[in-house]
């Protein structure tokens, strides 16, 4: 008997799922170490509590009714044996549980006690989040591609159309051609960033010097640079610094990062710095900084979507093919932002020995 205890007690504490086990009259009686692990509390501050203030331990905010009301209602058999909630660690950090529950008779008049098996699923949601954008992306891409496709051709006669009228009209309707094609003109941004959305292959990949590239996206953001009041200041590594890549999907990474944070500038004073390195474990870092408006934590979250825009006229398919381009190259996206002070964009590409490596 005594074997048999401790042999339980062993796969508990081993076990890498919490488990509380609550008695009948709602007091925690028993939590193991995964417990303590997870939620960053002790034993101590755990055992002996009643559930509702165990629960209250665990409070996203205060007031919020969802565990408290899972725990009440699986004492009154409303609810189901499985769900799942988000809960907040000792360190204020939120974490995601599935948690999955059983009544256990422990014999003789001696009642039952609930028992809770909980997982931390938060990097599986995580996961599932990234995965449900990606697929997003990829039927967008679809559409995308065909809109733009039958957008090109109306597009360019109406452009066509209204350069020649300009050489035939008066002063009076002047105006309104000007007007016809600066519309043409945004609406044939929009199918460029449309087209590039779609565009999903990166054919043909070759090593391209990245600070070369760097160079090269400046001379087309030219104008914009020269329009604003901001200083661009540029720290390119000395190093030779190669990605194996497609150039032009490249440079609309460059290009798009450098052109928000120049628009992110207006109407202020200040710096962008855009800089390279070459990383000691051999990957290439460019980042772009600047001291622009920055973007607000909601706003953070979107920004990646598909045609999410703060701005009027944007397209809001800048950093979702930023995002797109950088994963087929297997890089990585970083944003570190603060609103009134600025934003930091980092990019990283894989180093030249990574891609070795993987060829075969
Ligand atoms: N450097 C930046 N500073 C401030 N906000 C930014 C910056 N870069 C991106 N954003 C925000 O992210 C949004 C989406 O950017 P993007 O996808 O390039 O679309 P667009 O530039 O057409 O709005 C922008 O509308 C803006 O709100
Ligand atoms: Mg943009």
């Amino acid at each position: 008997m005594e074997y048999l205890r401790s042999y339980l007690e062993s796969i508990l504490e081993s076990t890498n799922a919490s488990i509380i086990v609550i008695n009948q009259e709602g007091k925690v009686e028993a939590v193991n170490r995964e417990t303590e692990r997870a939620t960053g509390y002790s034993r101590g501050e755990m055992l002996g509590k009643d559930v509702s203030d165990f629960v209250r331990l665990f409070l996203i905010s205060e007031g919020e009714p969802t565990i408290r009301h899972y725990l009440l209602g699986l004492f009154e058999g409303r609810e189901k044996d499985s769900f799942e909630l988000q809960f907040r660690t000792k360190t204020g950090e939120v974490r995601h549980g599935l948690f999955n529950t059983a009544w256990v008779e422990k014999g003789g008049n001696r009642g039952r006690s609930l028992i809770l098996v909980a997982m931390d699923i938060t990097q599986m949601k995580a996961l599932e989040q990234q995965v449900i954008h990606a697929e997003k992306l990829a039927s967008l891409g679809t559409l995308a591609a065909g809109i733009a496709h039958d957008l090109n051709n109306p597009l360019t006669i109406i452009s066509a159309d209204a350069q020649l009228l300009k050489s035939r009209v008066g002063d009076k309707d002047m105006e309104k051609v000007n007007r016809i094609l600066e519309g043409a003109e945004r609406i044939r941004v929009l199918v460029r960033d449309l087209t590039t959305y779609a565009r999903f292959d990166v054919a043909g990949k070759e090593w391209v010097d990245f600070n070369q590239l760097i160079e090269r996206s400046l001379l087309l953001l030219h104008y914009e640079i020269r329009k604003g009041d901001f200083d661009l200041v540029l720290e390119l590594s000395p190093d030779n610094l190669r990605v194996h890549g497609n150039m032009s999907s490249l440079e609309q990474v460059v290009v798009n990062l450098i052109l928000n944070s120049i628009q992110a500038m207006t109407g202020r004073t200040g710096k962008i710095l855009v800089k390279t390195c070459l990383r000691p474990d051999g990957r290439v870092e460019f980042r772009v900084e600047d001291q622009g408006a920055g973007i607000s934590e909601e706003n953070l979250a979107r920004i990646f979507e598909p045609f999410f825009s703060t701005k009027k006229g944007g397209t809001g398919l800048g950093l979702s093919n930023v995002l797109r381009i950088t994963n087929e190259h297997r890089g990585k996206v970083k944003v570190e932002s603060k609103v009134g002070v600025g934003t930091i964009f980092i990019v990283v590409f894989p180093g030249e020995e990574d891609i070795k490596k993987s060829e075969w």
